[in-house]
């Protein structure tokens, strides 16, 4: 970034008008995003017309008033679509926009081109998507050194925290739910794209892990927020900057790569199951736990039962298995019934293979991305749960990878599996998590739950995939081996996950 541009950011000249109020900002802009929008890879609303947006707030990170002059305009906006499914909140989607503006775009930046607006304050100027632009990249990053407001944002940083300026920022390859941006091999900003209001589950968990002392989870070093509309709301996570872990390669493609040479994975997962207990045992710590009784279990074994047969209606090849699954969730609720109860607590959420780094040099696990299932309601992600969730979920990771690529559903892979998914449990119960063989009525209920929940992914998404949670489906059903140390058929990455999402 150029001294002139962070000058300009950060000066605000009785002569700047800004955009911000313009009432023909939206509307100008409003046929270029409707093009653009749903052609992203972050985009939730897939498959419905989108036919326009609402402005939420507007802010220019770097003034767009000169005509003459780059800009940078991070735009909140809200989604209007036809036939919402019923977990969009009223109105649609709300999603965050960084646009840049320029005069005058360099041709290396023609495949982040947006359009040119016919009218409006930004008229007959190049309208671009910012994260593709270095400088303006390198600008979002100076604005995260320096904690303050402007206009609706707020930019919050840990005093502690040594971000050097001038770090040069590229986008990372792989496109996902969100938007991310690699700083010089140091740091790794991640832009929501997806927004709701309240504080993000991916900076509330790894900042209380921070203050646990819990090193599994790279520390936010800076993030920013949009105020709260009302009093007493709380303010919406826009992005969070956590130092790079330069180097790690993530756990899904290194069981892929040992199941490619018939290499054991199970000292890896076995010390990707003390990684879990650790993280588990430092989160029911610091942030608040519960216990949940018979009506809590009936609430969450109603829930499952809705899954299902919500499933079951969509994807029809389902249906003769699911007399059988239920029994799964009466189990569940059963234990209810029984006087029993169980610890519930924050969880990672969306726990699989690739949601976990190792480092090269001292093979250590860390988890990231502890954003909870995407599709899920906020408020849903934010509720203590069993820790086994995660740990069930982690288990269907392990399937997936072995019924996927060359050596897909061999028996040599679904031995590895087997092998696998155990050594992970006998890691987690080691470092302190409770031992998932011991609570088998929480481990079926939770990872049938999860392969009905694949199952509707992969019909939608991936329809190829579908025999991967379907052999989950059979050996669930069958239920005549234990969920952990048991095998049955499958290939992916975790569905429906921002590593699966299509
Ligand atoms: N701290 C980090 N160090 C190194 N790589 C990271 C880090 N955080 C994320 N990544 C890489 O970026 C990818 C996407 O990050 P993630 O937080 O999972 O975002 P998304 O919600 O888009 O899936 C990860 O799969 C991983 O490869
Ligand atoms: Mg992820």
């Amino acid at each position: 970034m150029s001294d002139t541009a962070s000058t300009r950011a950060t000066r605000n000249t009785p002569d700047h008008r800004p955009l911000v109020g313009a009432p023909e900002l939206l509307p100008s802009l409003a046929p270029l995003l409707t093009e653009w929008v749903p052609r992203q890879r972050w985009f939730a609303g897939k498959g419905r017309l989108l036919t326009g947006f609402t402005l939420l707030s507007a802010t220019e990170l770097l003034p767009c008033t000169d005509p003459g002059a780059p800009g940078l305009l991070l735009l909140l906006v809200r989604a209007q679509q036809s036939a919402p499914p019923s977990r969009t909140p009223v109105g649609g989607d709300c999603y965050q926009l960084l646009l840049g503006v320029h005069p005058a775009l360099s041709p290396q930046l023609a495949p982040a081109v947006i359009g040119r607006p016919g009218g409006g304050p930004l008229h007959g100027r190049t309208v671009y998507d910012a994260l593709l632009d270095n400088r303006l990249c390198a600008l979002l990053l100076e604005r995260l050194r320096v904690p303050g407001r402007l206009g609706a944002l707020r930019f919050c940083r840990e005093p502690d925290a040594d971000i050097p300026s001038g770090l040069p920022g590229r986008p990372i390859a792989v496109e996902q739910s969100n938007s991310s941006i690699v700083y010089g091999d140091s740091f790794i900003l991640k832009v929501f794209r997806r927004i709701e209001p309240g504080v993000n589950p991916d900076l509330e968990l790894p900042r209380a892990l921070a203050d646990a002392k819990c090193a599994r989870v790279p520390a936010p070093a800076a993030w920013y927020e949009a105020a709260a509309a009302g009093e007493g709301g709380e303010a919406t996570t826009l992005g969070v900057l956590q130092p790079f872990l330069a180097g790690s390669a993530d756990g899904w493609q290194l069981a892929l790569n040992a199941l490619a040479v018939r290499a054991d994975f199970t000292g890896s997962a076995r010390a990707l199951g003390h990684a879990t207990a650790e993280v588990h045992t430092a989160l029911a710590q610091t942030l608040p736990t519960t216990e949940l009784r018979r009506p809590q279990l009936e609430v969450i074994a109603a829930q499952m039962h809705e899954r299902l047969d919500a499933t079951a209606r969509a994807v029809p090849v389902l249906q003769p298995y699911r007399a059988r699954l239920r029994t799964a969730f009466d189990a569940l609720a059963a234990t209810g019934h029984d006087g029993r109860s169980w610890a519930a607590q924050r969880i990672h959420g969306d726990l699989h293979l690739g949601q976990t780094l190792r480092s090269a040099d001292e093979g250590r696990w860390s988890l990231i991305d502890f954003e909870g299932e995407p599709a899920r309601p906020l408020a849903e992600r934010r509720r203590p749960q069993p820790a086994v969730r995660d740990v069930a979920a982690m288990l269907r990771s392990f399937d997936y990878a072995a019924r996927s690529g060359p050596a897909g559903g061999d028996p040599w892979a679904l031995e590895w599996a087997r092998r696998t998914r155990d050594a992970f449990c006998r890691g987690y119960a080691e470092a302190g998590g409770l031992d998932p063989r011991s609570v088998p009525e929480l481990m079926r209920a939770y990872e049938t739950d999860k392969a009905v929940y694949e199952v509707l992914y992969e019909a939608r998404h991936r329809p190829d995939w579908l025999s991967v949670p379907m052999a989950a489906i059979r050996r669930l059903a069958a239920g005549d081996e234990p969920a952990v140390g048991a095998e049955g058929p499958g290939p992916a990455r975790a569905a429906g996950s921002d590593d699966g999402r299509g």
